[in-house]
């Protein structure tokens, strides 16, 4: 069992992640017009947290995750909750996803994690419509203290611009930025915030 997949199982019960997924979710319906027939994918989707916010929205959901844990929980709550949607574990960089023709792609705080965030993203674009909109949402640049355990954490949040640039190199356009939420945490007995961005881009 890993991590995440151990995680998983307790995952939704920190507020602190439902508040960040919200926030998430709120800044994807401000800065993108979604519409009611959106196929959408959320890569990294753990339990769903982001995407199920915005179900009501979209026609039909697909998650993607490299923990089993974490696409069990998900496909368990769509399930309960009548949502049309359907997560997979899949790594996308070393395995086939077959599926294609996304509206939109979202992603939260799920890019710290990844090493090569541009190879991501390229691979990612091949996935989306023409016209079609990239989200993602991660941490603003931090010093390392924002995770209690560092094990699997690839970068430590991402300087707004350097992302605005991984996009540009992608080849998305139409890049917009937000500063969504702030995470309040508490270390070495001072109050820390750990802004969470939110980047859009358009594969056109
Ligand atoms: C911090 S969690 C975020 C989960 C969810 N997006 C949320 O906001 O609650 C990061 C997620 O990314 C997944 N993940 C990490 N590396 C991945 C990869 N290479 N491919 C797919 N998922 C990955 C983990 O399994 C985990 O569920």
């Amino acid at each position: 069992m890993t991590r995440f997949d151990l995680a998983a199982l307790t995952w939704d019960e920190k507020p602190m992640r439902i508040n960040i997924a919200k926030s998430v979710a709120e800044g994807v319906k401000r800065l993108i017009p979604l519409k009611i027939d959106f196929k959408i994918l959320d890569f990294g989707c753990g339990t769903g947290l982001v995407s199920f916010f915005l179900a009501e929205d979209v026609g039909q959901i697909v998650g993607v995750d490299s923990s089993q844990g974490m696409v069990d929980v998900f496909n368990k709550k769509a399930q309960e909750n009548n949502i049309n949607a359907k997560a997979y574990m899949l790594d996308i960089l070393n395995e086939d996803f077959e599926e294609g023709d996304f509206d939109l792609i979202v992603s939260s705080m799920t890019f710290h994690h990844i090493k090569e965030p541009v190879e991501m993203l390229k691979r990612l674009k091949n996935h989306l419509k023409n016209n079609g909109y990239i989200a993602i949402a991660d941490l603003v640049k931090e010093d390392g203290t924002f995770h209690d355990n560092n094990e699997g954490v690839e970068h430590f949040g991402f300087e707004i611009e350097e992302m605005i640039n991984y996009l540009k190199e992608a080849g998305f356009t139409d890049i917009k930025s937000e500063i969504v939420y702030k995470v309040k945490k508490e270390r070495n007995g001072e109050e820390r915030e750990y802004p969470i961005f939110l980047i859009v881009g358009r594969n056109t």
